[in-house]
């Protein structure tokens, strides 16, 4: 049974207050609250089990070590990766999307090959790529979503072309919720030779996802979003991936053996983390996983299919809000805007007195916005501990900004 109520006290920060009113936290797709679990993992790391990892042959830097690499086991579950390697640190979905990019793309294409992208990518899944126009010729392609703000598969399988190397592409819009159905276009992208880098940053919040299954090239996560500390994150990588890939950053850690003339390297995944990794963060993140594994990852989606059936017929009875997509399955993450002048930040700013925090802008969705013809939308983006009480709290705090502003 999944009791919302018995969640929410594993959340402290949940139960303060802002402006003398109890947090409503709408702001998911932005970064999620933590648990105690990954809080209490983050203090004990600081005050009884810190030091650096991998170099160290004293009793704390052993203990830091084993439970920093025991998260790679974590992600490799939680993921449904074959194999541990195939499992990288990161600082979240940005450095992955980067490492995909240095790593993989600039030593495997040349000017005049394709990057398919959809209109929908956040600009981390788009600037990494923007680089390689810019600096090697490289085009990118763009497909467009469709009214209701669900992406054909067929239509990134009709861009590929006899140039097309890579489609990278979202697993779930952090703007309008769509869910993309990777697992079709990657079967397809393969059958052409083309390899696919997906952005879970946002579906392995509220889903299941295996990327065995999925058969994805490269499938980037950040760790705050999955209820983890902000610094940490991973990218599951396919080993013949990494077989083509150059390391993206030298340094300490990822070599084998350093002289005046030459360098070699060390294996996999390690001749891809330089440097001294974000190790108690990593640490939160492996805890946060284990957490949202406990829970469940299809009971946290059937809370959240809740919320959003609930919240979607709520939002859609106020005739001044407008909902940005409606595509079939979409994850509960609602982009609206306000009939009239009302702007997105007037929008967010009122609500914010009433103690919800939601978001306003452009959620680093430029093309997206273009696409839509709006400059920003509010999001209001639903996690596991989120209840059908809070829907009407916001419900409540439109209804006062229309009256205010409409
Ligand atoms: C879909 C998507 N991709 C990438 C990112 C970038 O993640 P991070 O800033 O954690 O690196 C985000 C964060 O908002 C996102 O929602």
């Amino acid at each position: 049974m999944y009791d919302v109520n018995e969640i929410r006290k594993d959340f402290p920060i949940l139960s303060r207050e802002v402006y003398g009113k109890p947090l409503v936290y709408l702001d998911n797709g932005a970064s999620a609250q933590k648990p105690q679990v990954v809080i209490d993992a983050v203090v004990r790391g600081y005050s009884e089990e810190y030091a650096n990892v991998h170099r160290g042959l004293h009793y704390l830097s052993n203990i830091a070590t084993d439970k920093y690499e025991a998260v790679r086991g974590i992600v490799q579950k939680f993921l449904g990766a074959e194999r541990e390697e195939e499992i990288l640190f990161t600082s979240g979905s940005t450095e992955g999307l980067n490492l995909v990019s240095y790593g993989w793309a600039v030593p495997n294409l040349k000017a005049g090959d394709e990057i398919i992208l959809s209109v929908m990518e956040h600009h981390a899944n788009i600037v990494p790529w923007h680089f390689l126009r810019e600096r090697m010729g490289v085009v990118l392609k763009w497909v467009d979503i469709a009214e209701d703000g669900s992406l054909d598969p067929q239509a990134v399988i009709d861009a590929i072309s006899p140039r097309t190397k890579m489609v990278a592409i979202t697993h779930m819009s952090n703007v309008l919720g769509t869910v993309v159905d990777v697992k079709t276009i990657i079967a397809a992208a393969h059958e052409k030779g083309v390899v696919v880098c997906v952005d879970g940053s946002q579906s392995t919040v509220h889903m299941p996802v295996n990327v065995a299954d999925l058969d994805a090239d490269f499938y980037v996560i950040t760790g705050h979003k999955l209820y983890g500390p902000s610094g940490s994150g991973a990218i599951y990588i396919k080993s013949e991936r990494q077989a083509e890939m150059r390391p993206f950053m030298g340094g300490g850690d990822m070599i084998d053996e350093v002289t005046k003339d030459n360098v070699t390297y060390n294996t996999p995944p390690h001749k891809f983390e330089a440097g001294t990794p974000a190790i108690i963060q990593i640490i939160g993140m492996g805890v946060a996983l284990e957490y949202m594994m406990d829970i469940g990852m299809e009971n946290i989606a059937a809370h959240e299919a809740t919320l959003f059936t609930y919240a979607n017929a709520r939002l859609r009875g106020l005739n001044y809000i407008n909902i940005q997509g409606n595509a079939p399955g979409k994850g509960a993450i609602f982009s609206l805007t306000m009939n009239g002048a009302a702007h997105a930040h007037d929008i967010s700013t009122i609500v914010d007195r009433k103690g919800v925090a939601i978001r306003a802008g452009n959620h680093c969705a430029q093309p997206l916005m273009q696409h839509l013809g709006v400059t920003a939308t509010v999001r209001a983006s639903f996690g596991m501990y989120n209840t059908v009480e809070e829907v009407d709290v916001l419900i409540d705090a439109l209804e006062t900004c229309h009256e205010l502003l409409g």
